[in-house]
């Protein structure tokens, strides 16, 4: 559903156009009666004016929902339609606003909002799926208290499921009421309306019992349909993991009593990240060791991870509107590609992790990046929202967080993340403030220098190409690396600035040492791999002390998302294929040979 102008052509929403909402909500009480061909949903708000903000109209959005009654603080209030939205005018600065709809889940196909699937009820609200449930300021920058009830009959429907605590649970009693029962449940943390969720069917879950580290004790659930339960050991297994990982390798703990994933066979998305209640994909969740391939297991772990780790990159600090998105997908994925790299048990087992990311990325967002339906990481409008869940935000925006780390170190990277948390907990925020954390966590370095430069690689699409060309100069005893940068028009943007690139660089010799890297003017050698920032359309760098002409390892661990021109004999691709500390690279040359081959 977008909006539409006088003639009926779609309106773009502009990133430029952002204002904060007219009214906050601050509490959301839900009662639902859940019932497949019209489930009753009563909506109780409390709600006030945005003082920031000019006196306005509110606005709720909606989506084929039928209003059966509105109330302001307790009596009928004056209200009118304008497209799907619901409008009140005159309110005061501080209300309650009750709303009371139906709509018709069994009907359901697209899948947002409240559907049914195979006898179960099931939600899915990213991004603009919570108003096909009620009335609502359906934005993200918009973060409630939602407490749930939901009601229903028992043998039908004998788990009820919603986002947080369990606080409460029955029989209903009373006329009509019988066989039916309710659960209400609480969710601690403030959050925007797309992380709502709820489940009611008949499930079973594999239950485990976690103790963290300060202490705290948890339980975890992977519900499936009754027959499922043998195949759910190694999503639990991920999930153990994902908590432990998060809290070793970034300080974040789990932050719920419970934590709870539920598969489902009818899902648009891979996976969501409701808060507490995250529901995938049945194939990211159900493993049977007798038909599963190592694939299936690897991508159970990365999804399992990947929701997990929302729970703070996206749920604890979330978007102030759509055009954020990499803000969340970017660094979860970047988040649960660490993860698996972390989980592989030697070297090897991580470098071939990262060449499969790279190789996503090379066969999916590069073709994406060169084509008509090139984007920015953050875009500056949209029509369809749904439409901009692509590989440029996801794994893009990974590899712009992998360059931030890679500028600051990963140490200080931890860093700029707890920074980042700390001061944006609770908060609806931008691209811009969460690279300004990072640099902020590490002022003097290379990211904090250039910021402003870095922040392109947000702003203009297109995959930059890096040309090198290398001079041996055997007199000097020195090597020097032309480099060139530049990105091909894409549309709406035919001229790009210089992009800051990092590029890890070693210096092999002929016989397979490693060689110490020494820049003209340093009166001391490095070993191992340097990090070049370039930032220009041309540079050059000069190595000293250099014996003899050396193959120089350029783009080690695929440290910038570009594409590498380097004119590299055969020789020199077999002396990196055979003795190249990066083994990134080492893959990489044995690529260009086969390549090269198969051409001629
Ligand atoms: N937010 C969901 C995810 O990234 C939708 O795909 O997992
Ligand atoms: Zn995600």
């Amino acid at each position: 559903m977008h909006l539409r102008d006088a003639q009926g052509q779609p309106i773009a929403t502009r990133r430029e156009d952002y204002a904060a909402p007219a009214y906050w909500i601050d509490t959301v009480d839900l009662c639902l009666d859940l019932d497949p061909a019209k489930t009753r949903v009563l909506n109780r708000m409390r709600m006030r004016r945005n003082p920031d903000m000019s006196p306005q109209a509110l606005r709720l959005d909606g989506d084929e929902l039928n209003l059966a009654r509105v109330l302001v603080d307790g009596q009928g209030a004056s209200f009118r339609m304008e497209a799907e939205q619901l409008v009140i005018d005159n309110l005061p600065d501080a209300f309650e606003l009750e709303i009371f709809t139906t709509c018709q889940p069994a009907k359901n196909t697209k899948l947002m909002g409240l559907y049914v699937s195979e006898g179960t009820f099931f939600t899915q609200c990213e991004s603009q799926g919570f108003r096909r449930i009620t009335y609502f300021i359906d934005r993200p920058d918009v973060m409630a208290s939602y407490t749930v009830t939901l009601r229903a009959n028992k043998a039908a429907y004998p788990v009820l499921l919603s986002n947080g605590n369990l606080v409460e649970q029955g029989d209903l009693q009373g006329p009509g009421n019988e066989g039916r029962h309710f659960a209400r449940w609480v969710d601690p943390h403030k959050k925007p309306s797309y992380l709502f969720a709820l489940v009611a069917g008949q499930l079973v879950a594999r239950e485990q019992r976690i103790t963290a580290r300060n202490g705290s004790q948890h339980l975890l659930q992977v519900y499936v349909r009754p027959g499922d339960l043998d195949k759910t050991e190694h999503a639990m297994t991920s999930l153990i993991h994902s908590v432990a990982w998060d809290e070793a390798r970034f300080g974040l703990p789990l932050d719920l009593e419970r934590f709870m994933i539920v598969a489902t066979s009818d899902f648009n998305m891979g996976a969501m990240e409701n808060k507490g209640l995250n529901i995938f994909n049945t194939k990211y969740v159900l493993a049977s060791q007798a038909t599963a391939t190592d694939t299936d297991f690897g991508n159970i772990e990365r999804v399992v991870g990947h929701e997990y780790f929302h729970n703070w990159s996206g749920n604890r600090v979330t978007c102030r509107d759509w055009f954020q998105l990499s803000l969340k997908e970017g660094l979860t994925v970047f988040r649960d590609q660490e993860f698996s790299q972390d989980l592989c048990a030697d070297a090897s087992a991580r470098a071939v992790k990262r060449i499969e990311d790279v190789r996503v990325l090379r066969t999916a967002q590069f073709p994406e990046d060169a084509g008509p339906m090139a984007h920015p990481v953050r875009p500056d409008s949209y029509i369809e929202i749904t439409n901009f869940y692509t590989v440029t935000i996801y794994e893009k925006g990974a590899e712009l967080v992998r360059m931030m780390q890679t500028l600051v170190g990963r140490e200080g990277f931890a860093h700029g993340l707890t920074l980042y948390f700390e001061r944006h907990d609770g908060q609806a925020v931008t691209c811009d403030d969460f690279a300004q954390a990072i640099a902020d966590a590490n002022p003097g370095s290379e990211l904090a220098l250039r910021l402003a430069q870095f922040k392109r690689w947000y702003s203009q699409a297109g995959t930059p190409r890096v040309s090198a060309r290398g001079r041996y100069d055997a007199a000097a005893r020195s090597y020097t690396l032309d480099f060139t940068q530049s990105c091909p028009p894409t549309p709406g943007q035919p001229v790009k600035a210089p992009f800051v690139i990092p590029v890890n660089i070693g210096l092999v010799a002929p016989d397979g040492r490693e060689l110490p890297l020494q820049l003209d003017g340093e009166s001391q050698a490095q070993h191992g791999t340097r990090l070049l920032v370039l930032a220009q359309e041309s540079e050059s760098v000069t190595f000293v002390e250099v014996d003899s002409e050396p193959v120089p390892s350029i783009l080690r661990g695929f440290s910038a998302p570009v594409i590498l021109d380097f004119d590299y004999g055969d020789t020199q691709l077999l002396t990196l294929l055979a003795h190249d500390t990066d083994p990134f690279n080492r893959w990489e040359a044995a690529q260009r040979l086969a390549l090269r081959s198969a051409i001629n």
